[in-house]
């Protein structure tokens, strides 16, 4: 990793996110890492981060591949007192605070994707894994885990219409290091929110990013594919989409809007 975690932990203005580091060069999964700290009954707070992944995980089954050192990977260990049914929630959470850490880096407004996709011109720039463990129907821990292409140029040839990254779209390089912090410094602040079970401003937030709602979309799940308007967000963080056939809920899915 280019830098230490002192050297991280120095520029951290921080109260939760980042009491405790864990910098990695190269790691097989940073929420398989944060997970295993979760279950030995680590304090909330805990971020851990690495210039590589080899088993990166993403949403749905798949990987998130990243070139090493050139972008942020890392995952947050979180223990809010958030009911069951409200805890999906975590992942508007983080897509907020990432979002406003990339536009006040960037200078470019950042689109919201449901459920857990930051887009900017369109294009994935970076990807949240929320995965919540429970005990006894009570929330034990959530591990944020978030992905964002930095200073990656090149992506596979059939992920580039797809994706991007702040580099490709501003021509510089970025500062992993102080993106990180303030990403954690947004994260920290919004967190007082979650505490309180307070996700309406989060929501809000959110909302104001994402451009789907009105639109005829479609959400892909597993082999499934279905058609409808994007009607609304339940409290809950789920789809609202009025189909031919009346308005039906969806949890989760893989969404595209039908231009
Ligand atoms: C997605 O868009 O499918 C979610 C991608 C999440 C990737 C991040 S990278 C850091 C953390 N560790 C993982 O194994 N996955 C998440």
């Amino acid at each position: 990793m280019s830098w230490s975690k002192e050297e991280l932990q120095r520029g951290l203005t921080t109260r939760i996110l980042g009491r405790k580091l864990f910098v990695f060069d190269s790691i097989d999964s940073t929420n398989a890492c944060a997970k295993t700290l979760g279950d030995a009954g680590t304090e909330e707070g805990a971020v851990v981060i690495a210039d590589y992944q080899t088993e990166g995980k993403g949403r749905l089954g798949r990987s998130w591949l990243a070139e090493p050192g050139r972008n942020l990977l890392f995952s947050a260990l979180l223990r809010p007192s958030t009911s069951v049914e409200m805890s999906g929630l975590l992942t508007f959470y983080a897509a907020v605070a990432i979002a406003k850490a990339l536009e006040a880096s960037a200078g470019v407004p950042v689109e919201c994707k449901w459920p857990n996709d930051i887009l900017i011109n369109g294009k994935k720039c970076s990807g949240i894994l929320l995965e919540n463990s429970f005990q006894q129907n009570v929330l034990s821990y959530s591990v944020i885990g978030c992905g964002i292409n930095v200073n990656q140029c090149t992506f596979p040839t059939e992920l580039r219409d797809r994706v991007t990254s702040l580099a490709l779209i501003s021509g510089v390089e970025y500062d992993r290091k102080q993106l990180l912090q303030k990403i954690l410094a947004e994260m920290d602040l919004l967190y007082l929110s979650v505490l309180r079970g307070d996700f309406e401003r989060i929501l809000d937030e959110w909302l104001r990013r994402c451009h789907m709602f009105g639109k005829d979309i479609t959400i892909r799940q597993h082999n499934q594919l279905l058609v409808g308007k994007a009607l609304r967000l339940n409290d809950d963080g789920s789809l609202v989409i009025q189909t031919p056939n009346g308005t039906a809920t969806v949890y989760a899915g893989e969404v595209s809007i039908i231009l």
